[in-house]
C-alpha cells in the first residue's frame, strides 16, 4: 500500500409493507428530536439526519474547512452514528456548486461484481431467488463511498484527510449516545444482522435503549486504516481482506480485483430550468435528476403553481405529471457507461409537451398511460445531507446501503455493513420484484455496471447565486419529494423548514395509487378521490435542505417528525 495523505490546502402488499415500516418508525419517535445550533444569520450550515453527524461537519467548517471537507467528515460520521444508511460499505451521489461558479457531480455508486451476469438470481430458468438480491453476500455491490470521498478530498478538499476521518473514529471508539430511534432500529434488526453475518456483531450485544453508549471498536480500527492509508485503507490491505473473506465464506461473488478496480466517476451535473431558477442535479445512473427536470417542466408548462399551493387542482395536475413521468423510467434509464441514455430527448420540450399536454381534469388510470415497466416505493433507509460553507460552496450528498442496514452482512472483523444495492438492478426481466419494481433491459445486471437509482441530490441557483441545496431518502419517492420541496420554495416562496414540513404526494404510475402525507387536508384527499385517484396514506421524505436568502443568510429545513434531523450553522 502506498498512498500519500494530503496535508496541503487543497400494489397492496407493497402498501402494507410500506405502511408497516412507516408506522413502526412513527411508533418509535423520540420525544425531542431536533438539535439546532442556528444563530440569527448563519452563513455556513450543515443539515443531516443525526445531531452527532451535523456537529462533525459544522466543526470542520469552523476549523476552516470548506463544504467538501465538511461533507466528507459527515459521510464518515454517518457511517458510525447512522449505520442503517450512513456507510462506508455502500455508495451515493454528490452534486456540488463551487463559489467560483463551477458545478458538477460525483458518482460513487456501487457496481456489480465483474463476474455478475443478467440472470445472476435465476436458480432455474423460471425460478428466481429474490431474497438473494436483498440479503447476504449476493446482494452486495462493490462499495463506492470511500473511493468517492477520497476523490473529492484530493480534488476539492482544503483540510488534511486525517482531520476529516478522526471525528468518525472518535465516535466509533468512544461511542455515540443512542437516540431512541437508533436504539429501536438496532433492536429490531440486530437478530437478522447477526444471523446473516459470520460472527456475533456489535448490533446484537444487548437490548439497546436511548442514552446507551454504542461503541464500535472494529469499525474504529477500519476507519483508522482509511485515515492512515486513504483509499487503499479500504480497497486494499486488511480491510479488503476481511471484506472478501466474509463474502467468500458466505459464497458470494465479489473478489479483491472488484475492489481494486472500483472507481467513482466525476460527471457533468444535469442542468435545467424552472422560471428564473437553474436546477443543478444528478445525471444517470440516477433517473432522479432527469425525472425532477421533467416534472418541473410539466409544472411550468401547465402553470400548476397558479392553482394554489396543495389545492385539489394543484395536486391533481401534479399527480398526473408524476405518473406520466414515472411511466418512462424503466424503458429509458440505465448506467450511461453501458447504455445510451437519451437524456436530451427525455428533456426536449417537444417530447415533454407531448407527454403532459393531454392532462385533463379527471384522473388518468395508469393503465391508460403507455409505459414500459414499473417502479416501486422503498422504505426510508437512505440518507441525504446538505452543506454550505461561508465562501458559498455547496454540496448535496445522498448516500445509501439501499435497504435498512443494507444486506445485513457485516464485513467480519471490520465492523461495517455491506449494501444490498444489487436489488436496484433488474432482477427478473419483465417481472416485479418483492417491492413491486419491474425491471427493464437497460438496467440488466452486467459485471462492472452501475445499478439504476432514484437518488436526486440537487442544487438550485437564482441569478447566478446559490439558492438552495436539497435532497431526501425514500427510494422511488425521492424525485417527487425533491420536486415538491423545490416547488415550495421557488413557486410558493416558503421558508426552507415550511417547504420541508409541507405535506407531499407521490404517484409513480404503477401501482395505480397516490401516496399522501398524513398532514394533507382530509377534504383535499376526498376531492382527489372524487377525481378518480386511489389515495393511500404514506409519510413521504426525510428532507435535509438549506435555502439561501438574498442577503446571504441560510435557512435549514429538516424532518423533525420522522427523524433526528439536525440543523447546525453560524
Ligand atoms: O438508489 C436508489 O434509488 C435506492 N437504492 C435508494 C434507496 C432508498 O432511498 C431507500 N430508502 N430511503
Amino acid at each position: 500500500m502506498s498512498v500519500k495523505i494530503k496535508n496541503s490546502s487543497t400494489g397492496n402488499k407493497l402498501t402494507t409493507f410500506l405502511v408497516f415500516i412507516v408506522l413502526t418508525s412513527f411508533a418509535l419517535l423520540p420525544a425531542c428530536k431536533q438539535t439546532a445550533v442556528i444563530p440569527a444569520d448563519p452563513h455556513q450550515m450543515v443539515v443531516s439526519t443525526h445531531p452527532a453527524a451535523s456537529k462533525v461537519g459544522f466543526d470542520i467548517l469552523k476549523e476552516g474547512g470548506n463544504a467538501f471537507d465538511a461533507a466528507i467528515a459527515v459521510q464518515f460520521a454517518l457511517a458510525v452514528v447512522y449505520p442503517r444508511a450512513g456507510n462506508i460499505g455502500g455508495g451515493g451521489f454528490a452534486v456540488f456548486h463551487e463559489a467560483n461558479g463551477r458545478n458538477g457531480a460525483l458518482d460513487f455508486r456501487e457496481v456489480a461484481p465483474i463476474s455478475a451476469f443478467p440472470k445472476l438470481y435465476y436458480e432455474e430458468e423460471n425460478r428466481v431467488n429474490y431474497q438473494a438480491s436483498l440479503i447476504g453476500s449476493y446482494a452486495v455491490g462493490v462499495p463506492g463511498t470511500v473511493d468517492g470521498m477520497w476523490k473529492m478530498h484530493v480534488k476539492k478538499g482544503k483540510l488534511d484527510w486525517r482531520q476529516l476521518i478522526q471525528p468518525a473514529i472518535n465516535l466509533a471508539e468512544k461511542g455515540v449516545i443512542l437516540t431512541e430511534q437508533e436504539a429501536a432500529h438496532m433492536n429490531e434488526y440486530s437478530r437478522i444482522i447477526d444471523s446473516v453475518s459470520i460472527s456475533p456483531t456489535v448490533f446484537g450485544t444487548k437490548h439497546w435503549k436511548a442514552g446507551d453508549l454504542f461503541i464500535q471498536t472494529d469499525l474504529a480500527n477500519t476507519l483508522k486504516l482509511i485515515r492512515d492509508n486513504g483509499r487503499e485503507g479500504f480497497y486494499d490491505g486488511p480491510t479488503a481482506d476481511k471484506l472478501i473473506r466474509t463474502i467468500k465464506i458466505r459464497h458470494g461473488i465479489m473478489r479483491k480485483n472488484d475492489l481494486q478496480r472500483y472507481t467513482s466517476v466525476w460527471r457533468d451535473a444535469l442542468k435545467g430550468y424552472y422560471k428564473d431558477y437553474t436546477i443543478i442535479t444528478m445525471p444517470p445512473p440516477s433517473a432522479g435528476g432527469v425525472m425532477l427536470l421533467q416534472m418541473l417542466f410539466g409544472a411550468d408548462f401547465l402553470n400548476i403553481d397558479k392553482k394554489g399551493f396543495n389545492s385539489t387542482d394543484y395536486l391533481h395536475y401534479l399527480i398526473e405529471i408524476q405518473r406520466r413521468t414515472y411511466a418512462d423510467r424503466a424503458e429509458f434509464f440505465g448506467d450511461p457507461d453501458f447504455n445510451f441514455v437519451p437524456v436530451d430527448k427525455l428533456l426536449s420540450p417537444l417530447f415533454l409537451e407531448k407527454k403532459y399536454k393531454d392532462i385533463g381534469p379527471l384522473a388518468t388510470p395508469s393503465s391508460a398511460i403507455n409505459p414500459s415497466t414499473k417502479v416501486s416505493i422503498e422504505s426510508f433507509e437512505t440518507t441525504h445531507f446538505s452543506v454550505v460553507d461561508r465562501w458559498g460552496n455547496a454540496v448535496a450528498i445522498t448516500t445509501t446501503l439501499n435497504g435498512n442496514y443494507g444486506s445485513k452482512l457485516v464485513a467480519d472483523g471490520a465492523g461495517f455493513l455491506l449494501n444490498n444495492e444489487m436489488n436496484d438492478f433488474t432482477i427478473e426481466i419483465g417481472k416485479a420484484n418483492q417491492f413491486g419494481m419491474v425491471g427493464g433491459k437497460m438496467n440488466e445486471i452486467v459485471g462492472g455496471k452501475r445499478m439504476l437509482s432514484n437518488m436526486t441530490p440537487t442544487i438550485i441557483m437564482k441569478d447566478k447565486d446559490l439558492y438552495a441545496v436539497l435532497g431526501t431518502p425514500g427510494g422511488s419517492t425521492i424525485p417527487t419529494v425533491v420536486m415538491q420541496a423545490a416547488m415550495n420554495i421557488m413557486a410558493f416562496n416558503m421558508s426552507m423548514q415550511a417547504a420541508v414540513s409541507a405535506p407531499k404526494i407521490h404517484s409513480q404510475w404503477m401501482p395505480d395509487e397516490v401516496y399522501y402525507d398524513q398532514s394533507l387536508s382530509p377534504a383535499v384527499v376526498d376531492s382527489l378521490k372524487k377525481l378518480g385517484h386511489i389515495m393511500k396514506y404514506t409519510p413521504l421524505g426525510k428532507l435535509n435542505c438549506i435555502k439561501r436568502l438574498p442577503d446571504g443568510t441560510l435557512q435549514g429545513g429538516t424532518d423533525t417528525l420522522k427523524s433526528d434531523g439536525s440543523i447546525m450553522g453560524d
